[in-house]
């Protein structure tokens, strides 16, 4: 098993990391930190120790992790300390502080806890502990971990987790060190978590990607494992019984898949990564198209009616999918916002449901999932993510990591594994012709060629643009039929990098009252689709009345000349590397942070 086959689920709000190394543990929790810092980036911490050192030695800083790095070098921490936690957040629970900022720490200060995911039972515990005397610094629930170990005694710090965890409900992943013992415990439920072997010492982290260029396999904690990290590794269940480690897995992603290389940040590389990401996903499905076996091999039962639920960029690849379902496969299909999902009345029981989520841990498809008879399909970058797991079939996009907060790559695999997910069904049903489901394979076979050529255009074109959009208070990103995803596409990533109001919108609606809200100001952007007479008609319409039209469409004298002139059932895919391009163009002109926007996570795990 490989970890693109097995690991790529470890997505969470926040990051942990933890070491016990024979040598410095700060030279690996802070680049490990800085390579987890796009799960979270309001505050961060770490807290070492080493055998008959006392402490945790703990730093803690509200920001990013420079501000940590900076209290550092003012403060320097003892060297040399090998045991050691950290920790980058994105609250949830308590506002960004540095009291709420982990590592947290018992009333003695000598136990260190570092945690991701939430815990039901927080505020209970912490009635309860409050009434035997302890006292709290944080209104993080995380912090209740910290006293439950401290109240467990002063024996074995394995044991006191497990006590400790034995009374949690909700989800977590532990690490957990203490200046009375050389170790850190790990613990985990429903939330990831990894360990390997460095060269010098035991590293374990949230995601992978911390560990990257440090160990060649780790191993995947399952829900209630504890292990010991020692100067020796030791798996046991909650109840103390020994556990064989779990199977090792082959990290097989490269330490500079998590580096920007040659880009300026990770959102450029991402977008430029299309291309290579459509390719290698193509080649695996199209293949297994036409003859069956992409569908038989899922394993599912005939599809009476499908429907998607997602949210976000995932939601507006829905969209794109869902067409090729329905005008490919003639089957009824509905898409659903995850965060508003209700069982659609008449929908048969036996329906399929596909759950998009590059993340494979958004709460709101999880908790939209779990009210779904029928089988459940899911469609995501994270093979082995919580989605992935409770799904009876499970389509990997294999975008490879994807760093930037903005979703590009995955979503544009998202919309294409989703299309070649449709054509399957169709060919296996024979619910199109086999001619028909072969033109639409070779139509999905030229979409890297697309994607390259719609890159090398776009850059220049964003760029030039941008500085004469730098003052437009808000955007219109306006579509019709198959282009409206793609319109609701380009408006969200402006959104979230610009910080500029945005609206996606079909044409034919803005007459209908958003009209008013243009005039001189108002960017019009217009993703050519299906018949232009009506999308002409609009941006008329708009520019007599003071608008700026940027088109996105196929003709050359086009803004962004980058569609194919025919249009496929997934509507105009190749739009969506001009309108990520704007976006990035126009937030670094209005220099903000194009991989960390603000209030922004990578994946959200709160409902
Ligand atoms: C936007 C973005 C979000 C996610 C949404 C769902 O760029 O990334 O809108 O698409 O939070 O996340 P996943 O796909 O992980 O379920």
């Amino acid at each position: 098993m490989t970890v693109t086959d097995d690991l790529r689920g470890g997505i969470v709000v926040c990051g942990i990391v933890a070491c016990r190394l024979t040598g410095g543990a700060e030279e690996f929790l802070l680049p490990a930190l800085r390579r987890l810092e796009y799960r979270g980036y309001d505050s961060a911490g770490i807290a070492v120790t080493g055998p008959g050192q006392g402490g945790p030695h703990t730093v803690r800083a509200v920001g990013r992790l420079d501000a940590l790095l900076g209290r550092l070098a003012a403060r320097p921490l003892p060297t040399g300390l090998g045991i050691g936690v950290g920790h980058t957040r994105w609250a949830t629970h308590g506002v960004v502080s540095e009291a709420n900022a982990h590592p947290h720490r018992d009333c003695s200060g000598s136990v260190a806890v570092v945690h991701n995911g939430i815990l039901d039972n927080a505020d209970q515990l912490r009635a309860e502990l409050t009434r035997r005397g302890h006292r709290f610094s944080s209104e993080v629930d995380s912090e209740v971990v910290a006293h439950l170990v401290e109240e467990a005694g002063a024996g074995r710090l394995v044991d006191a987790v497990r006590t400790a965890v034995r009374q949690l409900h909700g989800s977590w992943a532990l690490a957990v060190t203490s200046g009375r013992a050389a170790e850190v415990v790990l613990a985990c439920h429903r939330s990831p978590l990894v360990v390997g072997l460095a060269e010098d010492g035991y590293v374990a982290a949230s995601d992978l990607t911390a560990l990257l260029g440090t160990v060649g396999h780790v191993h995947v904690l399952q829900d209630g494992d504890i292990v010991e990290l020692t100067d020796q590794i030791s798996w046991t269940d909650g109840h103390g019984a020994a556990l064989p480690p779990r199977p090792p897995v082959t990290v097989d992603w490269a330490a500079e898949d998590a580096e920007t290389g040659v880009y300026e940040d990770f959102m450029e590389k991402e977008i430029a990564e299309q291309p290579a990401a459509a390719r290698r996903l193509l080649e695996r499905l199209l293949p297994q198209i036409v003859d069956g076996r992409l569908w038989a091999g899922l394993g599912l039962p005939p599809v009476p009616a499908v429907r998607f639920v997602a949210c976000g960029s995932s939601l507006h690849a829905s969209a794109a999918a869902a067409r090729v379902f329905r005008r490919v496969a003639g089957l009824p299909t509905t898409v659903a916002v995850a965060s508003e999902f209700e069982p659609e009345p008449g929908f048969p029981d036996h329906g399929l449901t596909v759950a998009v989520s590059q993340s494979g841990e958004t709460a709101d498809v999880l908790s939209a999932v779990e009210a779904v008879p029928g089988p459940l399909l899911a469609l995501t970058n994270s093979p082995s993510s919580s989605l992935a797991r409770r799904a009876d079939a499970v389509l990997d996009c294999t975008a490879g990591p994807e760093i930037g907060v903005a979703a590009t790559k995955t979503f544009t695999t998202q919309v294409i594994g989703g299309a070649a997910l449709g054509l399957a069904v169709a060919a296996a049903f024979g619910r199109a012709s086999p001619a028909a489901v072969t033109a639409h394979v070779a139509a999905l076979a030229r979409l890297p060629d697309l994607l390259d050529a719609a890159q090398l255009t776009s850059f220049p074109v964003a760029d030039a643009l941008a500085d004469d959009l730098a003052d437009a208070p808000g955007f219109f990103f306006v579509s019709r039929g198959a282009g409206l995803p793609y319109a609701a596409e380009g408006a969200l990533k402006l959104k979230e990098i610009t910080y500029r109001w945005a609206e996606g919108i079909a044409a034919g609606e803005l007459k209908h009252g958003p009209i008013a809200l243009i005039d001189e100001s108002t960017p019009v952007v217009v993703v050519d689709s299906g018949s232009r007479t009506r999308l002409n008609g609009a941006a008329a319409e708009m520019r007599a009345r003071g608008a700026r039209i940027i088109r996105v469409g196929a003709e050359p004298e086009a803004t962004f000349p980058v569609l194919a002139a025919d249009e496929p059932p997934w509507g105009p895919l190749e739009s969506v590397v001009a309108l990520q391009h704007l976006a990035r163009s126009l937030a670094i002109t209005l220099g903000r942070d194009t991989d960390k926007p603000r209030n922004l996570a990578k994946s959200v795990t709160v409902l």
